[in-house]
């Protein structure tokens, strides 16, 4: 039992650790939750609702991702008292999270409510690990809205327990929702959430398909957008996508890769001849049939085709690599 404690209480420790250091988000920006200020729910379209409690913000980077994957709406869960640090205190018995967790009846109430949960047939629920189980708040949660006919994604993070647990038991008690599985991270997973979380919904199969102007390009724990423009290469590179790439240098100006099978055979049907790039430019050189994203500007050039455009700041991902690197590019 100490033993377990002792391996409980250590886990805890690094989540805690792993809060200061921030998981990477789609924004760049921590995601730490301001105990004061509830964070507000944010609108997007389809019918995926991404719902999730985060006090020390590990769930809520987690969210954000899933919300810009699946393009869903992204609502928290807000306590109507918020959590302070005494409040988590886990090492004090008596502390708020640990009587609530020592009593099956506590719900606490949510002080914000989903505005029409009618309207979504897919539900990601996502939670810290409390005790190797979802905090309370998530039973209020779940027993605030008829789930019947919706699919349920929950998805977890703890300092290293499982998720398993919670999701069983949350399955075991809400027998008539359909939990479909759980995505779960300990904080040494979270630095790779962006590709996780995408190979995760690519495989449960709801991408978001309307937006497929959209890339992104992770560069080990480090993930920036683009937009793709409207032509024959561009929509050539998406419906490739997705696509592990070797990225080198070239010309001290451009970071050039080729395709994996070698193949220089892109759409070049309804796409310019040439462009005048500028920093910031992905690029497809076609007499050479490799991807070229510029780190400065450049002159007009023939044969090269504009193809999309980093966020702004993303190119300074690339400018920063030095030597070969590899870049994961997916539709988001
Ligand atoms: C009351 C309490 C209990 C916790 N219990 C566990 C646990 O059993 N196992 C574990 O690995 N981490 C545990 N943690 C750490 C959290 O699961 C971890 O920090 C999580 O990522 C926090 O998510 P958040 O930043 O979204 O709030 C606990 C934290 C608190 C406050």
């Amino acid at each position: 039992m100490k033993r377990k404690l002792f391996i409980v209480i250590t886990a805890m420790l690094c989540a805690l650790v792993f809060v200061f250091a921030g998981c990477s988000d789609p924004e760049g920006q921590q995601g730490q939750n301001d105990q004061t200020t509830p964070p507000s729910s944010v609108i997007g379209q389809g019918n995926v609702l991404v719902a999730y409690f985060s006090c020390t913000g590990n769930t809520e980077c987690i969210a954000e991702i899933i919300a810009e994957v699946t393009d869903g709406t992204l609502f928290a869960i807000v306590p109507e008292v918020p959590y302070t640090d005494a409040d988590l205190n886990y090492n004090n018995s008596d502390s708020r999270a640990n009587r609530e967790q020592n009593d099956e009846n506590a719900r606490p109430a949510i002080a914000n409510e989903v505005e029409d949960m009618t309207s979504y047939d897919t539900v990601f629920i996502g939670h810290p690990i409390w005790w190797g189980d979802a905090p309370r708040i998530i039973q209020t949660f779940l027993e605030s809205y008829d789930f019947s006919g919706k699919e349920v994604y929950t998805f977890s993070t703890s300092g290293s327990s499982s998720g398993s647990g919670a999701f069983n038991s949350l399955s075991r008690e809400y027998h008539d929702i359909d939990f479909v599985e759980n995505l779960h991270f300990t904080s040494s997973q979270l630095a790779s959430a962006q590709t996780r979380v995408q190979n995760w919904i690519e495989k449960l199969g709801i991408m978001n398909n309307e937006q497929t102007n959209r890339i992104s390009f992770t560069i080990g724990s480090a993930t920036v957008y683009a937009t793709v423009y409207d032509n024959s290469v561009a929509r050539d590179l998406v419906s490739r996508l997705t696509l592990t790439l070797e990225f080198s240098d070239y010309n001290s100006t451009e970071k050039i890769a080729y395709l994996p099978d070698g193949s220089e055979d892109w759409d070049l049907s309804d796409a310019p001849t040439s462009c005048t790039p500028s920093a910031g430019d992905i690029t497809m050189y076609s007499p050479w049939g490799n991807l070229a994203i510029f780190y400065r500007d450049f002159r007009l050039s023939n044969g090269l085709v504009p193809v999309g455009r980093l966020d702004d700041g993303a190119i300074d991902l690339f400018s920063a690599q030095d030597g070969n690197f590899t870049v994961t590019i997916m539709a988001v």
